[in-house]
């Protein structure tokens, strides 16, 4: 579903700034895969997402979705096939309208028709049926403005914006990283349920660590532009946090060695 060939990513080239954040990066990602990324500060993961993403040109390689080629496209005309969660809850919505039509916004991207003046009943029924799942009570207040809402539950409404329309890809970096453990909890539960009820081809960053080994069906280590780890299936589900921090170490020293 998502290729990845040889992906650079330099930035300040040929400066005293230098900073190659991807560095030849290969990836195949296959349709349904729940990928979660891991990494310390400044390994590439919020690059990868990006230049996946259309915000950053790349230096050298080639992205694929679902066969085409989108290396050139800019980004708006990727998110008929990418959508995003940010980390900054209010990334993803519209402050100043109300959830339903934050909703009626993401149903409509990439559609020719516009937004109508009114909502009609069938549209309000759906969307307080995609709320109601989360249990945050949303689904009551449909013609609330977004910006009374708690970072935990526009955090849940960004994701459920960015995937009414299954996207063939979903982008996901620290999307939880600003919430109380509690709502962090939440929304990611919110997330697993959306991405394997929809069968989402899913990237997910986080820094947390058991996140990283509960949830996904894949696990990615980036250290300085590189994927030094990829594990799946069995290999995933026996990991440990203390065998993940090993591998970090491990990846480090061997890049200390190589330079
Ligand atoms: N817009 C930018 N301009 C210059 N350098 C950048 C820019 N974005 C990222 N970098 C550099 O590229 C490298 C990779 O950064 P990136 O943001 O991808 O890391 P990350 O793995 O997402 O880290 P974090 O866990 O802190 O979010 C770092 O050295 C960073 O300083
Ligand atoms: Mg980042």
């Amino acid at each position: 579903m998502l290729a990845v060939r040889g992906l650079r990513k330099v930035f300040h080239p040929n400066t005293l700034n230098e900073r190659v954040a991807l560095r030849d990066v290969d990836l195949d990602i296959d349709a349904g895969e729940f990928v979660v990324v891991i990494g310390g500060n400044g390994a590439g993961k919020s690059t990868l997402l990006n230049v996946v993403a259309g915000d950053l040109s790349v230096d050298a390689g080639s992205i694929r979705v679902a066969g085409r080629d989108i290396t050139a496209l800019p980004t708006h005309r990727r998110a008929q096939w990418i959508a995003r969660v940010f980390q900054d809850p209010s990334l993803g919505t519209a402050g100043s309208m109300s959830i339903e039509e934050n909703l009626a916004i993401s149903q409509l991207r990439g559609c020719r028709r516009t937004l109508r003046a009114g909502l009609r009943d069938a549209e309000r029924a759906h969307y307080a049926q995609v709320l109601t799942p989360l249990g945050l009570g949303l689904e009551k207040r449909l013609d609330a403005r977004v910006d009374l809402l708690s970072g935990g539950q526009r955090q849940a409404l960004s994701l459920l914006m960015s995937t009414i329309r299954r996207p063939e890809v979903l982008l996901l970096d620290e999307h939880t990283a600003a919430l109380d453990p509690l709502t962090a909890t939440r929304v990611m539960e919110a997330t697993v349920r959306i991405v394997e009820e929809s069968r989402l081809t899913t990237l997910m960053v986080t820094h947390n660590m058991q996140h990283a080994i509960v949830y996904g069906s894949r696990l990615l280590m980036m250290h300085q532009g590189r994927i030094v780890l990829d594990v799946r299936g069995e290999e995933k589900a026996r990991l440990s946090i203390e065998a993940l921090i090993e591998r970090f170490h491990i990846a480090d020293d061997k890049i200390l060695l190589q330079s």
